[in-house]
């Protein structure tokens, strides 16, 4: 009889890779995945290194695109930010790799998946309710969480032990996930919520300190809240938040400290790095504040902590998001224009914007010549508001 086959969603770091053998050594074929979202890492050498361990095919997906245009520009319509600083950058990646994954099993017909998660965290969660939804039935493996390796030395001598090779050592202090959305990075140093980080934890954006002392300007255009433009260059997408991220971190934008609240119920210490995220959320809010109307901007905060939460929770492929979709989409008919971000040490803020859609009226806010708000108005209106308070 033919081995079962699994799919393994395979990052060439530790874990994965020691899950590799840890999977054959249970008498699987395993079929390896590997998404690039932007992390910038080096996949040849990774995929070389999943063949040498024993993987019997290593798959890579060019999910760039795929993820800025279905999972992050989504979000920015939506005003996500998970309790209101984390722009989900992870949370995003893991919905659109667990479903790559499962069209590879399909297509291999493999009864398995498997993924490098702990039990503690959130992805673990995020991958298997991706699987379970697209493809019900299917067995998941979750080798971190079942194996008997407690610590990272432990998986490093196991590495050693069964001959596999590996790039880390025993001295790498943070756990951190990348793609071009944003870095996570957590664990060591960082559990103590006291410490402040060390200037080397940030990888990619530099300290306030070092930032330019003169400040850059950088406008974003949108098209029904969607940035399509910057500095009046029509991009592709993948290369609009390249270009963000790029001249946010040279001005120590999008860093972020937080303790957040796990789904399973702990409270973890995270920092963030999401330069091009800070660079269109303050851009795509300062087109909302011009555009919509009040009612809509006030009920859509509701829905912006209900999306954000929908996505930290792994429930990107539910009917409720389709349903708040619905809504958001709804809303961004009009939240088409420019806006100016100032960037300045570690700061970015809106100085100027304008959308052919704009509601905002100069005759009607004027204090200048040229009013036509009846004020005589006014004292008619406030006896009514008040009526019920008399
Ligand atoms: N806490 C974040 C989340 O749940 C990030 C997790 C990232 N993982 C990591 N290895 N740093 O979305």
């Amino acid at each position: 009889m033919s081995k079962k086959k699994v799919v393994l969603a395979y990052s060439g770091g530790l874990d994965t890779s020691v899950a590799i053998r840890w999977l054959m050594d249970k008498g699987y074929e395993v079929i390896c995945y590997m998404a690039d979202v932007g992390q910038g890492a080096d996949t040849k050498d990774a995929r070389d290194r999943a063949f040498k361990i024993g993987a019997k095919k290593c798959f890579v997906g060019d999910l760039k695109k795929k993820f800025v245009t279905d999972y992050v520009f989504p979000a920015i319509k939506a005003g996500a930010l998970y309790q209101g600083k984390y722009n989900l950058a992870t949370a995003l990646s893991r919905p659109i790799i667990a479903d790559a994954m499962v069209e590879v099993a399909k297509k291999e017909k493999a009864d398995f998946v498997a993924h490098g998660c702990t039990g503690k965290g959130n992805d673990q969660v995020r991958f298997e309710v991706t699987f379970h939804v697209k493809a019900p039935g299917i067995k998941v493996f979750a080798p971190v969480r079942e194996w008997e390796l407690k610590t990272r030395e432990d998986e490093i001598d196991y590495a050693a032990k069964k001959g596999i090779p590996i790039n880390q050592t025993k001295k790498k202090l943070y756990s951190i996930d990348h793609n071009l959305w944003g870095i996570s990075v957590e664990g060591g140093p960082l559990e103590d919520p006291w410490l402040e980080p060390l200037d080397n934890t940030y990888v990619s954006v530099v300290p306030p300190e070092k930032a330019p002392s003169k400040p850059e300007y950088v406008s974003v255009s949108f098209k029904k809240g969607v940035p399509v433009a910057v500095n009046g260059k029509t991009m592709d997408p993948v290369e609009l938040i390249m270009k963000l991220n790029k001249i946010g971190a040279k001005h120590s934008l999008g860093r972020i400290d937080m303790i957040e609240d796990r789904l399973v119920g702990i409270k973890s210490r995270e920092l963030y790095e999401a330069p091009a995220s800070a660079i269109l959320y303050e851009a795509h809010t300062a087109l909302e504040e011009l555009a919509l109307d009040r009612e809509t901007r006030r009920f859509k905060k509701g829905v912006s902590d209900c999306y954000s939460e929908l996505v930290y929770y792994g429930l990107w492929f539910t009917p409720l998001k389709v349903a708040l979709d619905a809504f958001v989409d709804v809303t961004q008919e009009r939240v088409t224009g420019e806006v100016r971000i100032k960037m300045y040490k570690g700061k970015a803020s809106v100085a100027s914007r304008k959308s052919p859609f704009s509601r905002y009226s100069k005759k009607l806010a004027t204090y200048g010549e040229g009013d036509v708000f009846d004020q005589s108005l006014a004292k008619g209106f406030i006896d009514i508001w008040a009526m019920p308070y008399k």
